[in-house]
């Protein structure tokens, strides 16, 4: 951070000779996030709470009174990346004792007093469940000077009466449940999200047909397992065909699913319902069956298969998306090429893949980690070539066809170029057509060349 920069802070000074608080512009607040879209969801949730309490919202960190970080503890490398935040905030605390700065989300949660070591600069630990105590742990910081901790999981949070404050835009995030019972071996989620449980469907929904009006064309329901849904006899298969019913022409995208509790209902439901989007993603994370019983998937592969079959018969178009996690416990050459032999099976349009890494608390903690870490980098690059050239194969397909595809505005690489997506959840490229802005429009697209990673294209008409 250069000094020029720590210029700015001088407001937070005044807020440092009482009385405090004064008015908003010293209550700013800056959260960055880290990890999965529930996290992103999760932000906007804290970005409501606080937003309520009479704190601004700021995207500039040079502006804010605190910064917050929403953390992810799925892999070491995520964990490490907020420690090494944490040694840069630390330059800014220094320039400015008075900075609030707290760690939420699931390290908050997984490490919870451990982050508040002597030397640290974390003033608040909040985890998922908590954070509706964040103006009164902040007030309490300010007041008393006492640093601030909360991190009991609920069985009950969801959140269901906060209004998020969410990025004007296209796309929205809902989380519609929170938690996870399922326990896979290698996973901290549930440790660090606690419990299952569930949204009301009417709140959902009513939610859903709110974004619309306020110019959300696409909304992704999100849950750690959202096949698990349930809110009294409704199942997630009921609660996207109410999404469906309330918005009938917002885009309805979800994640995540279990293979374990993807039902038939729920494929006929997506089949049925136009706005509902024919996009499964569908982590398998290994191709043998034996990897699979030591990661307790509950599935074997040839279950995975039919479900994928059913899936490709039932919903025609349908693209779709896995994990992968590469190197676990005792993973011979064998296993590795049963799960090229699944890519290549059900050649996915599009794998978040990663190496295994141990979490401390979960079962495979203590089956050890023995794959080499080169030779888990070298699977790791085994599979991610492999669908590389399946996702190039399946994108080549699409040259020549056309497409209704929201926009979601100027494309990041050039501000001549426009991006949005399929119904697929492919990402396309066309022209700024003229001066119009296009942000929200649906528009049929025809494809004329792919890469692995994008279609481009030209607008045909709007619809
Ligand atoms: N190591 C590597 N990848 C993991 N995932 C979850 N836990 C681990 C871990 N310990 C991956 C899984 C999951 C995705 C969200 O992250 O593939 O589906
Ligand atoms: Fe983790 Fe498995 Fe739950 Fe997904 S289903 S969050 S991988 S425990």
């Amino acid at each position: 951070m250069k000094d020029t920069v720590l210029d700015k802070y001088i407001p937070i000074g005044t807020f440092a000779d009482s009385p405090q608080y004064t008015n908003n512009t010293e209550k700013k607040l800056y959260v960055e996030t880290y990890g999965c879209q529930m996290n992103f969801a999760d932000t906007e949730i804290v970005n409501g709470i606080m937003g309520k309490n009479g704190y601004d919202v700021t995207e500039n960190i040079d502006d804010s009174a605190i910064i917050l970080l929403n953390t992810c503890s799925i892999r070491e490398n995520a964990e490490y990346r907020i420690y090494q935040r944490l040694n840069e905030l630390k330059k800014l605390k220094k320039q400015n004792s008075k900075l609030i700065i707290g760690i939420i989300g699931c390290m908050a949660e997984r490490l919870k007093r451990g982050l508040m070591t002597k030397k640290s600069v974390v003033d608040l630990v909040l985890g998922p469940d908590e954070y509706r105590k964040l103006p009164s742990l902040i007030d309490n910081l300010v007041d008393n000077g006492e640093k601030g901790i909360a991190v009991r999981l609920s069985r009950v949070e969801t959140y269901e009466d906060v209004i998020p404050i969410r990025k004007e835009g296209v796309s929205a995030w809902l989380s519609v449940m929170r938690g996870c019972d399922k326990f896979c071996t290698y996973c901290v989620v549930p440790y660090t999200r606690g419990r299952e449980r569930s949204r009301e469907l009417e709140g959902v929904a009513n939610e859903v047909r709110k974004l619309w009006d306020e110019g959300f064309r696409d909304v992704t329901l999100l849950g750690q397992n959202v096949n698990s849904y349930q809110s009294g006899d409704n199942d997630f298969a009921d609660l996207l065909k109410a999404c469906a019913i309330a918005a009938p022409e917002m885009r309805i995208r979800f994640t995540t699913s279990h293979p374990h509790d993807l039902s038939m209902k729920l494929i006929e439901t997506i089949a049925e319902y136009d706005n509902l989007c024919n996009y499964i993603h569908l982590p398998v994370q290994s191709g043998s069956n034996r990897i699979l019983d030591l990661m307790k998937r509950e599935y074997t592969i040839d279950h995975y298969l039919s479900i994928m079959n059913n899936i490709k018969r039932i919903i025609p178009d349908v693209t779709l998306s896995t994990d992968i996690i590469t190197g676990f416990c005792t993973e011979t050459e064998d296993d590795h090429k049963m799960t090229l032999d699944v890519m290549r099976e059900v050649k996915y349009d599009g794998a978040y893949m990663f190496k295994y890494s141990p979490r401390e608390k979960t079962k495979a903690w203590d089956m050890g980690d023995d794959i080499d870490e080169e030779i888990k980098t070298r699977r790791l690059v085994d599979i991610v070539e492999l669908q590389r050239d399946i996702s190039e194969e399946k994108n080549k397909e699409t040259v020549g066809n056309i497409y209704d595809v929201v926009i979601e505005g100027l494309s990041k690489k050039s501000d001549k170029m426009l991006f949005g997506r399929t119904d697929g959840n492919k990402t396309v490229i066309v022209p700024v057509n003229g001066s119009a802005s296009m942000t929200g429009e649906k528009v049929k697209v025809k494809i004329n060349r792919a890469n692995s990673a994008t279609l481009f294209g030209e607008v045909i008409h709007s619809i």
